[in-house]
């Protein structure tokens, strides 16, 4: 069975998954659903019913929740960002194959109409139907590396989509370069590749370093790769579409505006195009969409892992000891919690994980907190900023840099100020008035 099939099946076992046989809309009801789902920690949902599409079942919000991850991982949601470290250390990598099911249909020409495809309009002010779970892949015409990413698609026509892209991006340096070269860069965009190239396809790692080794190692075996009918690109065998096609080469034209990831929207702006030349797919293949906007809904979910493995690693450059990571909303607020040895630690780790930028978090704001402050317990961290930090000596602001990418308030697109705040307990000092209040006997009660 694949990834993607099992994983739905996992999903139903852990009564994460509800099937809706009543026709929903495309436009709205299906992005509904979704957002009301992960507003109330709701399952995710396959509509077996799309209007206008008939035939076709539609898998959504299949990372709507932070429950879905110790779903898509198997394990507790506390080990979710060290599952995810290891693999990004310890990476399996690819394997091609002969065949795979991905390709049972293929087609090519006309033939190949996206407009069938149950494409959603996810929100109230989005341009058009966004295609938004499909990972993208594009070999590097310099290096040969398969790069990966996850870019929205809005629907153009039968056959032409606008793409968001920018250059910081794999895929988005790899088209430039291309481009350079005057040449239409091919690449092949997946749906249902399954939850660990869903989740290998965030990682924050060098551009160098091969992302499906990632999810290798969160399959715990090679991910199988089948080469592309039209393009130079390989794509997960087991996915149930992939849409083949080429960036047009210096073409540029409007896409958006479309809610982002901040919970605000991305703006009209001139974009990559990319014209589709063929459709591939599973003869009983299934839609997949994922929502972005407000937080905390499919983007910021399927992102966290990844997120939180960087701040993570940025972190321990800093202090040897980080207990544990979190990352709120659109990863604009770091929550890292350590074990402190030397007075001023917190600070350090301020440093570096509001720092970096390639291949890092972009995070606005860093928490620094101890080891007893559960730090995915928001009132907890909150907690810790008013008992543990005075804000005339705790607080670190950073003139505006580059980071926060989405941010609105932004004083420079791209660029923000930064504001760290070290809430850890000051070394040597009586711990006694930061003592947290306990009443014994919580865990044996009941009623
Ligand atoms: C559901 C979802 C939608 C996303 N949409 C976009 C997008 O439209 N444009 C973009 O640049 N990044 C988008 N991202 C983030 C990138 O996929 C992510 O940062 C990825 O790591 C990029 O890889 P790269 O920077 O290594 O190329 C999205 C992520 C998710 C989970």
């Amino acid at each position: 069975m694949s990834d993607f099939r099992a994983y739905l099946e996992a999903l139903a076992r852990a009564g994460q998954l509800v099937r809706v046989a009543r026709p929903v809309s495309p436009e709205f009801e299906i992005a509904a659903h979704v957002r009301k789902s992960s507003d109330t920690q709701g399952p995710a949902f396959l509509f077996e019913n799309v209007v206008g599409h008939p035939g076709w079942t539609l898998a959504a919000g299949l990372y709507g929740t932070m429950a879905r991850l110790p779903v898509a991982l198997g394990c507790r949601l506390g080990e979710v960002v060290d599952r995810y470290g290891e693999a990004v250390r310890k990476p399996i990598a690819p394997r091609r194959v002969a065949s795979g099911a991905c390709q049972e249909v293929v087609l090519t020409g006309d033939k190949a109409d996206c407009t069938k495809l149950p494409i959603v309009v996810h929100s109230e002010l989005d341009a058009g139907r966004y295609l938004t779970a499909g990972v993208m892949f594009g070999r590097d015409p310099e290096t040969g590396i398969l790069g990966v990413g996850l870019q929205r698609m809005q629907l153009k026509g039968p056959r032409r989509f606008g793409v968001n892209m920018p250059a910081e991006r794999r895929v988005g340096r790899a088209v430039l370069k291309a481009e350079d070269r005057g040449e239409a860069f091919g690449v092949a965009v997946a749906l249902g590749a399954g939850p660990f190239v869903d989740l290998g396809s965030q990682a924050k790692i060098p551009h160098a370093q091969e992302k499906l080794g990632v999810a290798g190692a969160l399959a715990g075996r090679p991910i199988d790769l089948v080469a592309c009918k039209t393009v130079d690109a390989d794509v997960p065998a087991g996915a149930e579409i992939v849409i083949e096609g080429h960036f047009l080469p210096k073409v540029r034209e409007p896409e958006g505006p479309f809610g982002e990831v901040a919970g605000t929207y991305g703006l009209l702006g001139d974009r990559h195009v990319f014209e589709v030349s063929a459709i591939t797919m599973r003869r009983d293949a299934m839609y997949q969409t994922a929502l972005t906007g407000m937080p905390t809904t499919d983007n910021h979910v399927q992102a966290w892992p990844a997120i939180c493995e960087s701040i993570k690693r940025m972190a321990q450059l800093a202090c040897p000891e980080v207990v544990d990571v979190h990352a709120i909303g659109p990863y604009y607020i770091a929550v890292v919690a350590i074990r402190k040895r030397l007075a001023y630690e917190a600070r350090n780790v301020i440093l570096s994980v509001l720092g970096p930028t390639a291949g890092a978090p972009q995070a606005k704001y860093c928490i620094v907190v101890d080891p007893d402050v559960n730090v995915r317990d928001l009132d907890q961290v909150l907690w810790a900023l008013y008992t543990r930090c005075q804000p005339s000596a705790d607080v670190m602001i950073f003139p505006p840099m580059v980071g926060a990418p989405l941010d609105p308030s932004a004083p420079v697109h791209r660029h923000s100020s930064k504001l760290g705040f070290d809430c850890t307990v000051p070394l040597g000092e009586s711990r006694e008035r930061y003592n947290r209040v306990i009443v014994p006997g919580v865990d044996q009660v009941s009623w």
